[in-house]
């Protein structure tokens, strides 16, 4: 049977910093006057630090120069930091210990596939680092997803066929990213919000063994 390379992305599917994003950005748009709702998250889920501010701006209509854009990438890095200095392995979403241990013993590939450049250090923190076999992020890419870069990369990394790929995420630029390498998608989060993921689960949770297995065995058509 062909191995398969399961890819995860990291913020919102491994561990919950969806939720750290959203704090500092929110923050930092306030802070310059730009209203951002929960709805307005939901479309920087998965996209790169400088996209998303380049977006945030677009929507309260400001202007910024090259150093003014620096400064606002910094400070809401260090506003994020600040939450991710404080994590452990509690921060690690239910059940996700649990898969990457089934894939592990059936010999399965475990990539990380994030935007994030914080990824290593967030693993790191929270004690998962060695689970990895090829660990993609955002200091690896420079086209964001729904750019299927990132996962190209892990596949090519992992000599596996992008059809033997599976990829976890919770942003739909994530799902696309995925569809668009011919890669399996798995939603993990809202069904509405990636209905175009191949299969969506509220959380790891509802992933049993047997669905799993199933995927294992599958080839991609
Ligand atoms: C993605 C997140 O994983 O990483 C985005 O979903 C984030 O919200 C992006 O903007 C970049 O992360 P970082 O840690 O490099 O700012
Ligand atoms: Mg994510």
């Amino acid at each position: 049977m062909t191995k398969k390379a399961f890819i995860f992305d990291l913020d919102g599917v491994i561990v919950d910093t969806a939720k750290y994003h959203f704090l500092a950005w929110k923050k930092l748009a306030n802070s310059i006057g730009v209203d951002f709702t929960e709805h307005q998250n939901e479309q920087l889920k998965g996209v790169s630090r400088v996209k998303s501010l380049e977006k945030i701006l677009a929507w309260g209509n400001k202007d910024v120069t090259e150093d003014e854009f620096m400064e606002l990438m910094a400070i809401k890095n260090d506003d994020y930091l600040g939450y991710i200095k404080k994590m452990d392995q509690s921060e690690i979403l239910p059940d996700v210990l649990k898969i990457l241990d089934f894939l592990g013993e059936k010999q399965q590939h475990i990539a990380l596939g994030s935007a994030s450049k914080n990824a290593r250090m967030i693993l790191e923190k929270v004690n998962i680092l060695d689970k990895f076999e090829v660990i993609v992020d955002g200091n690896d890419v420079s086209k964001a997803k729904p750019n299927p870069e990132v996962f190209l990369t892990a596949a090519r990394m992992l000599n596996c066929e992008p059809l033997n790929c599976i990829v976890f995420e919770d942003s739909l630029a994530g799902i696309k990213a995925a569809n668009i390498a011919s890669m399996v998608s798995i939603g993990i989060g809202d069904k509405e919000t990636l209905k175009e993921a191949d299969f969506v689960f509220k959380d790891f949770t509802e992933i049993s063994t047997e669905f799993l297995n199933e995927i294992i065995k599958k080839n991609k058509h």
